[in-house]
Formats: structure tokens, C-alpha cells, sequence
């Protein structure tokens, strides 16, 4: 199963990969909170696997003036995140769930004064992902944080991003399908590297960052 506002795209991709016989495509808003639990129960099969991968971005310097962007990244990237995912993880009954992945970003891994806003909702997520794999832990679920670079998407087009830096989303979705037990996963060998040194960096140091 696949869901998304946007369910006409969804269709048009897994019929041009042969998909569409295989995958159910679903409507689902993740910030229309009400409809969550009727979704879940309407489903037509419980999910084994569940991937959380809404977004969305409004420029750090727009959201700071813009309380409807920044509402909307806290409400797409955190409270829908947590109202869909507490519904599937306090499901004792679907015994096929023995997994759930989210889509963070290293943008959550510390504040920047360039993109703090969209970092903090990444930030909670990741953090409340976390805490979901040690709540899911004695029934032997996993719980996988992507913490993605930069990916190529509708969300950085336009965006003046490093290329060499750039990702694909067939490379993000490889690193979702391979998953194994660790919390945090990076994709890209690069990101690795700049994850670990923005993690361990002084404060002074990342204030001299964007
Ligand atoms: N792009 C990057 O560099 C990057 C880096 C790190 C992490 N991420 C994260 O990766 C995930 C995927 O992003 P992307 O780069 O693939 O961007 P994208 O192409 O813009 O995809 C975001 C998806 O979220 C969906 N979405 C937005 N609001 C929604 C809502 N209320 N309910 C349901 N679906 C909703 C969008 O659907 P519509 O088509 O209907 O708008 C779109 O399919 C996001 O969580 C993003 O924060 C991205």
C-alpha cells in the first residue's frame, strides 16, 4: 500500500514500474489528524512494514515571518508523524508489524541559524522515533531513523544545493529497503562523515555555520 494526498502520481508510478496490480495506492493527509484512526481501521490489511516519509518545506527566513509554514512543517514532519505511527505502534492485535522507518534529515542533528525551523521538526521526529523503538522494543519491532542529506525531489528543486552532495531517491530508497537494527541510519558515505562531525562539533564552531 501506498498513501499520499496526491494520489494520481502514486498511480502513475507504480503503473510505469509494473507495480500496479501489487500496490494499493490510498488517500492520506497527514495533517487531517481526525481521519487517521478511521484510515487505519479501514485499511485492507494491516501493515508489516511502514514507511513515513511526508515533507515539507518552507525557507527558514519565510517561516520565521510566516506562522502558517512554520505550523504546517511542525504539523506534517511531527504531529501527523506521531498521530498515524501511535495508532500503528499501540495496535497489539497486528501481529504482521515488524517495522517502522521515518524519513528525518541531518537538519535536525543540530540547530543552524539557517534552517532551524525545519530542523527542530525533523529533530522531534527523530527524537520521537527513538523513544518508539524502545516503547516497541519487547515485541521485537523495529524502529529505523533515515537521516538523510540532500536528496534530488520536488522539495530541493530550485534550491542552490553542492551537487556532488546530492542524492537520489532510488539511493534513499535503497538504504530504506536494506534496514537492518541500527536507530540511525545515513545514507552516502559523505553524509556519514558530515553527520558525525555536526554531531560532535562545539558550539562556537556551529554558530559559524549557515
Ligand atoms: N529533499 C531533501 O533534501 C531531504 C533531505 C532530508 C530529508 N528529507 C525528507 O524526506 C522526506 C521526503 O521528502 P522529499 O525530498 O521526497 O520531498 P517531496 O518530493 O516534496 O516529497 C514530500 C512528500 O510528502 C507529501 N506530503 C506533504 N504534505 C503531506 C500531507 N499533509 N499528507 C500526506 N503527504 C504529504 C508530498 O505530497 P504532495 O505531492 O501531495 O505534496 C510529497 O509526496 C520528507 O520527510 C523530507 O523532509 C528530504
Amino acid at each position: 500500500m501506498a498513501a499520499s494526498r496526491s494520489t494520481e502520481p502514486l498511480k502513475t508510478f507504480t503503473a510505469d514500474h509494473a507495480l500496479a496490480d501489487k500496490v494499493e495506492v490510498l488517500y492520506f493527509d497527514a495533517v487531517d489528524f481526525d481521519s487517521h484512526q478511521k484510515f487505519y481501521d479501514e485499511l485492507p490489511e494491516k501493515p508489516g512494514i511502514v514507511v513515513y516519509a511526508a515533507g515539507f518545506l518552507k525557507n527558514n527566513e519565510e517561516a520565521l515571518q510566516d506562522w502558517a509554514g512554520s505550523y504546517q512543517m511542525m504539523k506534517v514532519h511531527y504531529c501527523g508523524a506521531v498521530s498515524m505511527l501511535n495508532i500503528i505502534a499501540t495496535d497489539n492485535k497486528n501481529q504482521l508489524l515488524e517495522r517502522i522507518i521515518g524519513l528525518s534529515s541531518l537538519s535536525g542533528v543540530r540547530g543552524r541559524k539557517s534552517n532551524f525551523i525545519y530542523g527542530s521538526t525533523k529533530s522531534a521526529f527523530t527524537q520521537y522515533l527513538a523513544g518508539l523503538r524502545q516503547y516497541l522494543f519487547s515485541r521485537k519491532i523495529q524502529v529505523n531513523v533515515i537521516v538523510a542529506g540532500y536528496i534530488r525531489s520536488k522539495m530541493t528543486a530550485g534550491l542552490d544545493l553542492t551537487e556532488s552532495l546530492m542524492l537520489e531517491p532510488e539511493f534513499i530508497a535503497r538504504a530504506v529497503v536494506d534496514a537492518k537494527n541500527r536507530l540511525i541510519i545515513v545514507p552516502g558515505i559523505r553524509w556519514k562523515i558530515i553527520y558525525q562531525i555536526l554531531r560532535w562539533l562545539p558550539e562556537r564552531l556551529v554558530a559559524r555555520l549557515p
